[in-house]
């Protein structure tokens, strides 16, 4: 359960198992990379890392020992900003006994703060949005010469689907395929389409190439990325081959995220497909059957709800209420059954009261959700909350708020790993254990981690575990 920021990762961290081979004209230069914030930026930061080594860089885990420290920042809530600015400090000191390593800041904090990065952080020389990656080498060039370098604007069509991404993600089992970038939708809380802009679609030949080769590389899992896939749409045709001629999509001029999740299932059988994330008023009851139709798409849906409260929601500008949602959530355990579904959840939205939490409180406990995010609502320079809504919920209450929250989230996740029990499950293996050498660990297609005795199994496996018991977030079982 994720209840507070991610932690910065470190570039190498994740690195081992990596397959895919970078050409590149090593300058001996160093890079270390550090992402934050959601799957987009660690996505994002393998397309960063795929241009400095093409550009003759290497990477490192060393900071001490970098030519050029960037970081792949965050700006959803105000604390994770904080987290990036308590970083920079850090580099700073480490800064001063090289002071020629550069420093640079990409990604959503990059796009908000902008130029004023310069002056509020002495120590930052380099400010690149997430639209600008193409035009490090460039701006890279530009700090040789001596001055600061900022590139912001942000694109309409910038996709970086010709781009072969360096695979940081670690195990070499599961990797991340971006299929939009922005979002259009303009919830009144979020930050999102002032930092990421405005949302378009990647050549789906781009997207079905990228996972055929991962396929060649062993991968054996995908998630398609977007901040919100649903809306996934793209004119033209113009596939090399056609992976769904018995589809509507065949003679549909526009090809849709079903279209689409249909097409990579089929254009590689042999791997899992995840999507995240999901939007209530966006999904379509086609994207449930071909969940349905398609055993390798997951049972496993991630579909943010924010507030039980239709008034909450409208104040939010999420595009249904709380009667639309649980109507969706009824279909989709009706077209899926075992489907594992999980929620992001806001306490404390400007005007929230004790019923519309209370409302909250009461969604949950009718869906029963397998996992949550949460959070408490942190305000966001410009967007409309911000310029229209007073912040009239006392901290101490969203914090009581999103500790029930919470509370309610630990009891329906341990519920609903208990029904699991004597069931079996086909499991991915994802790597070895953390508590034990002997034990490997896995996700079920409900996203559910399963761990089980090593034996003769490795990453990459399929592994059908019959299920012993279940933790209050993991399932622990044997393989049959
Ligand atoms: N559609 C996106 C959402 C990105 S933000 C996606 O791909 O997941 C992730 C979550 O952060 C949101 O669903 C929301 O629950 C939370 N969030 C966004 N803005 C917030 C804010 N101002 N305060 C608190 N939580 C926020
Ligand atoms: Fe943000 Fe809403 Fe888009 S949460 S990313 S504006 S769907």
């Amino acid at each position: 359960m994720k209840t507070t920021e991610s932690r910065g990762k470190l570039l190498d961290e994740v690195r081992q198992g990596e397959p895919l081979i970078i050409e590149s004209s090593s300058t001996g230069k160093k890079l270390y990379l550090e992402s934050y914030g959601c799957q987009m930026n660690f996505s994002d930061s393998e397309i960063v890392a795929s241009i400095l080594t093409k550009d003759g860089y290497e990477t490192t885990t060393n900071v001490e020992e970098a030519d050029l420290v960037l970081l792949n920042t965050c700006s959803i809530r105000d604390k994770a900003e904080q987290t990036v600015r308590k970083r920079l400090k850090k580099l700073n000191s480490i800064k001063k006994k090289s002071p020629e390593m550069k420093i640079g800041v990409l990604g959503c904090m990059a796009e908000r703060v902008r130029e004023k990065f310069f002056e509020e952080e002495k120590l930052v020389d380099l400010v690149v949005g997430p639209d600008a990656y193409r035009d490090l080498p460039n701006l890279l060039g530009e700090l040789e010469d001596g001055r600061n370098a900022v590139n912001v604007l942000l694109s309409k069509e910038e996709t970086y689907d010709n781009i072969e991404p360096v695979r940081l993600g670690g195990n070499g089992v599961s990797a991340f395929v971006s299929i939009t970038r922005g979002c259009d939708n303009m919830c009144t809380f979020c930050v999102v389409p002032f930092t990421r802009g405005r949302e378009r679609s990647r050549d789906p030949q781009t997207i079905v190439d990228e996972i055929i080769d991962l396929s060649k590389n062993g991968y054996k899992e995908i998630t398609l990325l977007g901040q919100n896939v649903d809306s996934y749409l793209w004119y033209g045709g113009g596939l090399k081959k056609d992976f769904n001629k018995s589809s509507s999509m065949a003679q549909a001029t526009a090809l849709r995220f079903a279209d689409l999740l249909k097409m990579v299932a089929k254009a590689a059988p042999e791997m899992r497909v995840r999507f995240s994330t999901s939007n209530p008023q966006d999904m379509a009851d086609e994207v449930l059957y071909a969940i349905a139709e398609h055993d390798n798409i997951c049972n496993y849906i991630h579909l943010p709800v924010q507030s039980g409260s239709s008034r909450i929601l409208k104040a939010m500008n999420r595009g249904h209420d709380r009667e639309e949602y649980i109507e969706l959530i009824k279909r989709v355990k009706k077209i899926i059954p075992n489907c594992g579904i999980s929620h992001d959840m806001i306490t404390g939205f400007p005007g929230e009261t004790e019923e519309d939490h209370a409302e909250t409180l009461s969604l949950m406990e009718l869906v029963k959700y397998d996992f949550g995010y949460m959070f408490f609502y942190s305000e966001r320079p410009n967007t409309f909350a911000a310029r229209k809504l007073e912040d009239d919920v006392p901290l101490e209450i969203k914090k009581r708020r999103l500790s029930e929250i919470i509370e309610y989230q630990q009891r329906h996740s341990k519920e609903n790993l208990s029904k699991y029990v004597g069931k079996t499950f086909q499991v991915l293996v994802e790597g070895k254990s953390k508590k034990s050498e002997d034990d490997l660990y896995g996700r079920t297609s409900q996203n559910n981690v399963v761990v089980f005795p090593k034996k003769n199994f490795r990453p990459g496996d399929f592994v059908d575990v019959k299920i012993e018991r279940a933790t209050s977030a993991t399932l622990i079982g044997i393989s049959k």
